[in-house]
């Protein structure tokens, strides 16, 4: 059976690591004889907004919707169009066109990764953030009022609905019962944003009834924050809105060391649409074109989308492919983020290599 994968890398680091994700995906599949057809596409990027005057061509959906995944880079090139243009016009759009209302990011601190926490080791930061991705704060609704006047008004509204709170609940809920701690976190702020929170805690404690198991509890936003670098340990699967599940997510495997191994799935669970697997990070152009951009964010990514096609051993060999690289240290094999002197190429490579066994 042969697996078609859409290729997007999108922009600055993206188009670098996403070359090494292919090599880590060729490496898996040769090994486990899966077949695999990759199909390249270079919407999705500012460079083609800049000669198209939009980010994605008109039919993209008709175009994308026959694949079994999405494969992204980054996307994003503020001097080129600016960011609420270019992510709304292309990733934003495929979460919430193709119903990707999971956003699944695991967050591990790596062997052979220092952590900018003191005394934190591997096995003390294991947790996912499981992150609402079609709706909550990233709303549509909203508007501009008498713009450039002194009564100027923005008005952005938060839409939370039952079914697709309930449905990441769910998912989230599913996850933590599969863990053997069983323990999820509630990100809330019912405090102070006083219509959506509590509503949300409401449904939280709801889907809970359903799941005797699974340890309860829930923090408000701020103070999570904080927890996530005081006591990351505490955590084992973290649900969050669209808005509090971003900021977690970078917050976390800040706390692990380095944003540029964090991996992200965005999932339509039923499986009508395809799912689409990315880093967590964006194109960097503060490093962009350097070649030193760290690719575990997109090759674990990678290892992400192996498991959903339904090839575990395969996802787990590229993770204990990247883990074993890490662990050796190699200084000229690894990027400067985690302490090396080596490139995108250089990492990528030295996985690769050890995927094939
Ligand atoms: P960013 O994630 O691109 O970069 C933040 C910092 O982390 C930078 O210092 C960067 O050098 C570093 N970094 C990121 N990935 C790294 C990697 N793989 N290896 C080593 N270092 C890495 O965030 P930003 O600067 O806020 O955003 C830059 C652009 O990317 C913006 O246009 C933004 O909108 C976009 N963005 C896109 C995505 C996405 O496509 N999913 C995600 C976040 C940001
Ligand atoms: C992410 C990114 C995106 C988000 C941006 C680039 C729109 O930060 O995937 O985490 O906010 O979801
Ligand atoms: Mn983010």
């Amino acid at each position: 059976m042969t697996h078609r994968i859409a290729i997007i890398p999108g922009d600055g680091i993206g188009t670098e690591v996403m070359p090494e994700g292919v090599r880590a995906l060729e490496a898996a599949a040769r090994r486990f004889a899966i077949d695999l057809e990759y199909q390249t596409f270079e919407f999705g990027s500012c460079d083609y907004y800049v000669e198209h005057g939009q980010m994605l061509p008109d039919d993209w959906f008709e175009r994308l919707k026959g694949f079994d995944a999405l494969f992204y880079g980054a996307v994003g090139w503020p001097e080129k169009v600016p960011d609420h243009i270019s992510l709304w016009g292309s990733l934003l759009q495929f979460r919430r066109r193709f119903d990707q209302y999971v956003n699944l990011r695991p967050c591990r601190l790596l062997p052979g990764i220092q952590s900018p926490l003191a005394d934190r080791k591997p096995g003390d930061i294991d947790f996912y953030v499981v992150r609402e991705n079609t709706e909550g704060e990233y709303s549509s609704v909203g508007g501009r009022m008498f713009e450039g006047t002194e009564r100027e008004v923005v008005i952005q509204e938060t839409v939370m609905t039952r079914h697709g709170v309930d449905r990441v609940l769910k998912f989230a809920y599913d996850l933590a019962q599969s863990r053997p701690r069983k323990t999820l976190t509630s990100a809330t702020k019912s405090n102070g944003i006083a219509i959506t929170m509590p509503w949300w805690d409401e449904r939280v404690a709801a889907m809970g009834a359903n799941y005797p198991e699974v340890s309860v509890d829930q923090f408000h936003i701020d103070i999570l924050t904080a927890h996530f670098v005081m006591h990351p340990d505490w955590f084992d699967v973290v649900v969050a809105s669209n808005l509090f599940g971003d900021i977690l997510s970078d917050l976390g495997p800040a706390c692990t060391g380095t944003i540029g191994v964090a991996p992200s799935a965005n999932l339509n669970p039923d499986g009508t649409f395809p799912s689409l697997f990315e880093p967590v990070h964006g194109s960097a152009p503060d490093i962009a074109g350097r070649g030193i951009a760290n690719p575990i964010g997109q090759i674990w990514s990678g290892a992400m989308l192996l498991e959903h096609l339904g090839y575990p051993e395969a996802g787990q060999a590229i993770v204990k492919a990247f883990e074993a690289v890490l662990a050796e240290g190699e200084v000229a094999v690894l990027t400067p983020d985690i302490g090396g002197t080596g490139t995108t190429e250089s990492l990528g490579r030295a996985i690769a290599e050890r995927i094939a066994g």
